[in-house]
């Protein structure tokens, strides 16, 4: 067995601040016993300063996961090391991360320090977290267009301040490997007491490469990787946990490193994220798309059934992909039900059940046979049902070539039911929508639609994806049904609660925004 690489998962951090992607915390903690069950090391929960919504998130987390490590991410200043620590002090096993940029650009542009200060920044921050935690991390925010001669100083001087782990960000995604295999060489040589530190990478997409930039840094000797589920995270996005963890487990004999991941959950976790978001991933996506197994060209066909290695390096089971579809239809009962849903990696307590098969039983009336994937939908429908300004109450429409489309609509709002509503529309989705958005009285707009049947045949539940942004804030939302302009409407009702809860969440004050903004 070889050294193993800490899997460092910063989902509900950076993938959560990515426009579209952001949870709220009942969400954020249904996904971090996800990410507990698959096996990450380290779960970064948040930024405890940039908003009370993050404190207390990160606080809960910390507080109920007993597996992985909780880190949240702080500024090198005492107000943010302070919130961090307040928020984490009393969880079961937890850290501080914190950053400060050192590229001349950033330090000139951005903070208007120089590099004396951010040193001197960085120390004191890692000395005060280090009074409270064992595990601080540092990172050097655009480590990749630093100097690498001011990194080898300011790293050695938060080693000697009782930092453990030392972060290289490609924060913009612009290093190709071949460079960032030399930087991590030089670090790994230069830094102070090195071999008592862990190296770790953090590597947005913006080229593609971010996947590529970890895989060389291990190759270089870093045994901490920061990544995200289906690789969410700003702009591009961070490098994809699944493809890491894949390739270092596919081609264990060229790395020679292991992962504590327990890669038949991988699917399962790529398939939580996109139903707790509403973001959809490509269907080509590596590892966890709807077609990394799927053999199309009748020549792959062929070679597949008499031997799957000769098209596939991998098995879909080995990834979660469950490759028999056990089926549930209308007589079927409760033990059924959740004999299944156990099967499909979850835990429901009896109200969960309960609630479930009445769905269920809704649902196998309109069609004759549930999928995992439609238990799926109604499993996160309960789960994430929570407490939303929002509740989509009925929606009936009239449509068809002689008539022009009209949307009756009644929501609850704050748990008050509105009188109902109708509008016109061109068609009756957009009817819908137009209702929908007179009764909440935001003019937003709808920057995305897309359309999916969850499963085949022309009673499957369609799920709809959408995206609106309003006074530059954007969300998605996502939402099924068998009837499509019900699945739209709840869509709508859902994104308009995301919208509500980022609002609600706003960061406090505006200059942390701007810099926030820049990581
Ligand atoms: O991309 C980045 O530089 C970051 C750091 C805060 C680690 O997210
Ligand atoms: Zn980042």
């Amino acid at each position: 067995m070889g050294d193993i690489v800490t899997i460092f998962d910063t989902t509900l951090r950076d993938g959560e601040q990515s426009p579209g992607c952001s949870m709220n915390a009942k969400e954020k903690l249904i996904m971090a016993k996800q990410l507990e069950k698959l096996g990450v090391d380290i779960i970064e929960a948040g930024f405890p300063s940039s908003s009370p919504g993050d404190f207390e998130s990160v606080q809960q987390i910390g507080h109920e996961l007993k597996g992985p490590k909780v880190v949240g991410l702080c500024r090198a200043g005492d107000d943010d090391i302070d919130a961090g620590v307040n928020a984490l002090k009393g969880s079961f096993n937890w850290g501080i991360h914190t950053f400060i940029a050192t590229s001349d650009l950033h330090l000139k542009s951005k903070l208007n320090i120089d590099r004396k200060t951010a040193v001197e920044k960085a120390v004191k921050a890692v000395s005060r977290a280090k009074k409270h935690t064992d595990h601080v991390e540092f990172s050097a925010e655009d480590a990749t267009r630093s100097d690498p001669g001011f990194l080898v100083e300011i790293f050695s001087e938060v080693v000697k301040a009782g930092a453990t782990v030392l972060n290289v960000p490609d924060t913009v995604g612009y290093i190709t490997p071949a460079e960032f295999h030399q930087l991590l060489i030089r670090l790994k040589n230069e830094v102070y007491h090195a071999d008592n530190v862990i190296f770790s990478v953090h590597c947005h997409n913006d080229l593609g490469l971010a996947v590529a930039n970890s895989l060389t840094a291990v190759e270089a000797g870093a045994r901490q990787v920061e990544c995200t589920i289906n690789g969410i995270g700003e702009r591009a996005g961070n490098a994809s946990l699944e493809e890491i963890v894949m390739a270092l487990k596919v081609r264990n004999q060229h790395f020679q490193v292991d992962t504590n991941i327990i890669s038949e959950q991988l699917f399962q976790s790529s398939r939580l994220l996109t139903k707790l978001t509403g973001t959809v991933i490509q269907a080509n996506k590596a590892i966890v798309g709807a077609n990394a197994f799927a053999h199309e060209a009748g020549i792959h066909q062929a070679g597949i059934i008499k031997n799957a290695l000769t098209y596939e390096i991998m098995k879909p089971e080995s990834v979660g992909v469950s490759v028999n579809q056990l089926v549930l239809g209308k007589h079927s009962g409760r033990a059924a039900l959740n004999t299944k849903i156990n099967s499909l990696g979850y835990e429901v307590s009896d109200t969960e059940l309960r609630n479930i098969f009445k769905k269920f039983k809704k649902l196998a009336d309109k069609k004759k046979i549930v999928y995992d994937e439609d238990l799926e939908v109604l499993l996160m429908e309960e789960r994430s049902s929570g407490v939303e300004k929002y509740k989509l109450v009925s929606v009936n429409v009239t449509s068809g070539t002689e008539t022009i489309p009209t949307a009756t609509v009644i929501l609850e709002v704050d748990g008050k039911r509105l009188p109902a509503k109708a509008s016109l529309g061109d068609g009756p989705v957009d009817a819908a929508f137009n209702t929908i958005r007179e009764i909440v009285n935001i003019p937003c707009v709808l920057t995305a639609f897309v359309i999916k049947a969850v499963t085949g045949g022309t009673d499957a539940q369609g799920t709809v994806s959408v995206s609106i942004e309003w006074e530059g804030i954007k969300a998605s939302g996502r939402g099924s049904h068998t009837d499509i302009v019900v699945a739209s409407a709840r869509s709508f009702v859902n994104a308009l609660n995301r919208l509500d809860l980022f609002v609600q969440t706003r960061l406090v004050n505006e200059e942390d925004h701007d810099e926030i903004g820049g990581i």
